[in-house]
């Protein structure tokens, strides 16, 4: 089948960029469809723990990765989309610490990659689509006519996500934070397989000090639809 070459508004970026937020507010805004690569790796991740497959086996980490039930479904404006895995809402389990450190290292498989590849290729359908990753405007679709990449400081992105688990009642230390963002920084930027750096054709947006709407805003612009 002939793929779609409905638009697609790329943003990659670190965790913590603001990134989530940005591009659910903006698929919203344009009533276009929404691609959260990195659940996808996260749900690999949640599937090899809970199948009791070893993140070192990297051919039963493919087969989990190509053969992943998942669906998405829609929530009220400034929820989290519901993630159900095998039909079960896995939507808080794949947020937590250890499953995003987990993902990054089930990340680093070129085979793992390749095998959900086609599946965020999919993602794309009239009448647009946001989508928000690592390697969206550099490996899956490098086509893409607007490619944004969204960063901030190491400290500024501990200090979001800090406020986030507070929020959540869940008891953290900033300091130790930190930490796991550098070393999941390190491992995303130093991978051979799609690392995580800006497409040659990518506008970067440093979002350190400005408020999620602040943000959007130039997001916005850089994607020509201010
Ligand atoms: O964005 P999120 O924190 O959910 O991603 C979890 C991990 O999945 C990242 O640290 C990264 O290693 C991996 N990932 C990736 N490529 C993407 C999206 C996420 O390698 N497009």
């Amino acid at each position: 089948m002939a793929e779609s070459k409905a638009p697609v508004i790329t943003v990659d970026g670190p965790g913590g960029s603001g990134k989530g937020t940005v591009t659910q507010m903006l698929a919203r805004k344009l009533g276009w469809h929404l691609l959260d690569s990195g659940a996808l790796y996260r749900l690999t991740a949640l599937a090899a723990e809970r199948k009791g497959v070893s993140l070192d086996d990297e051919p039963a980490l493919v087969e989990l990765a190509a053969n992943l039930d998942v669906s998405f479904e829609p929530t009220p404006p400034g929820e989290p989309a519901k993630v159900l895995l095998g039909g079960v809402d896995v939507t808080a389990d794949i947020r937590t610490e250890t499953c995003g450190d987990n993902a990054s290292k089930v990340a680093v498989m070129q085979p793992v990659r390749d095998a959900l590849l086609q599946r965020q290729r999919d993602f794309r359908k009239p009448p647009g689509l946001v989508a928000d990753g690592r390697d969206m405007g550099t490996v899956v679709f490098p086509d893409a006519p607007v490619k944004i990449f969204l960063t901030a400081s190491a400290e500024e992105r501990a200090q979001r996500r800090y406020s986030q688990l507070k929020d959540a009642g869940v008891d953290v230390n900033i300091d130790a934070l930190l930490e796991e963002i550098r070393v999941r920084d390190e491992r995303d930027m130093n991978r051979a397989a799609a690392p995580l750096k800006p497409a040659d054709d990518a506008q970067v947006i440093d979002s350190t000090g400005l408020s999620i709407e602040e943000v959007l805003v130039r997001v916005m612009a850089a994607a020509g639809q201010a």
